[in-house]
C-alpha cells in the first residue's frame, strides 16, 4: 500500500501526515513514512543542487530530472525494500509533484515529465493519492506565519505559479480519479487529518 500526499506550500500536508503516521503506528500497522529526499545521501546531495538559492541558472528540464533521480534513489534505497516487507508507505511529495511543479508551473508539459518520471520509477505510482487542496494565497500566508518553516528558492516564485501548480494538481485529480482523493486543507487540521485519515483505513481496507 502506497500513499502519497500532495499539495501546494502550506496546505498542511506534512503536519496531518505525521499525524496519519503516528495514528496507524498506534493501531498496529507497520508503517515507513517517507519525504523526498528521506534521509537518503545521494537523494540529498541531488536536492541541495535544486533548492540552492544559488542556482539560478538551473534549467528546467534539468530541474525535473533531477528531482525524478533524486526520487528514483528514494524508491530503491527505502520505499521498494519497505513495500516488499509488507509496510504501508506514506510518502510527502512524489510523482504528481513534478507534474504540477515542473509540468504545469514551470510549463514543461504533463504528460513530458510523467514520460521521464515512469521511466525514473519504473511505472510505479501510488494507490492513494491525498491533494491538500488550498488558495496558494492562504497557503503562503501560513508559511510566513511560521517561523519554523524555512522559505526557499522555489517558495519565492511567483503566486500565478503556485494557482498553475494548483489547477495542474486539480486537473490531475480529475484524470486519475482513480487514486486521486481531494481534501479542502483551507478547513481546520483536525477536520482536514479525520477526513484523510478515514479514506486511507478504507483504501487499506479494500472498499474504496
Ligand atoms: P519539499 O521539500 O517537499 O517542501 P514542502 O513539501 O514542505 O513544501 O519541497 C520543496 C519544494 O520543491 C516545494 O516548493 C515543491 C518543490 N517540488 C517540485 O517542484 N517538484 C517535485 O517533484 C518535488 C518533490 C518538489
Amino acid at each position: 500500500m502506497f500513499i502519497s500526499a500532495e499539495g501546494v506550500e502550506g496546505c498542511g500536508k506534512t503536519t496531518i501526515l505525521k499525524m496519519i503516521y503516528e495514528k496507524l503506528l498506534k493501531e498496529g500497522y507497520k508503517v515507513l513514512l517517507a519525504r523526498e529526499p528521506g534521509g537518503v545521501k545521494i537523494s540529498e546531495q541531488i536536492r541541495n543542487i535544486i533548492l540552492n538559492k544559488e542556482n539560478t541558472d538551473l534549467d528546467n528540464r534539468s530541474e525535473a530530472l533531477l528531482f525524478a533521480a533524486s526520487r528514483r534513489q528514494l524508491l530503491v534505497e527505502k520505499i521498494y525494500p519497505a513495500l516488499n516487507n509488507g509496510y504501508i508507505v506514506l510518502c510527502d511529495r512524489f510523482v504528481d509533484s513534478s507534474l504540477a511543479y515542473q509540468g504545469g508551473g514551470k510549463g514543461l508539459g504533463v504528460e513530458n515529465v510523467l514520460n521521464i518520471n515512469l521511466f525514473a520509477t519504473n511505472n510505479t505510482l501510488p494507490n492513494l493519492t491525498l491533494l491538500f487542496d488550498i488558495d496558494p494565497s492562504l497557503g503562503l500566508e501560513r508559511i510566513r506565519e511560521n517561523k519554523n518553516r524555512e522559505v526557499n528558492r522555489l517558495d519565492l516564485e511567483r503566486l500565478d505559479f503556485y494557482n498553475k501548480v494548483r489547477n495542474t494538481f486539480l486537473d490531475l485529480s480529475k484524470k486519475y480519479s482513480n487514486r486521486y482523493y481531494v481534501l479542502d486543507a483551507s478547513k481546520s487540521i483536525d477536520e482536514v487529518f479525520n477526513e484523510a485519515y478515514k479514506k486511507v483505513i478504507e483504501v487499506i481496507n479494500g472498499n474504496n
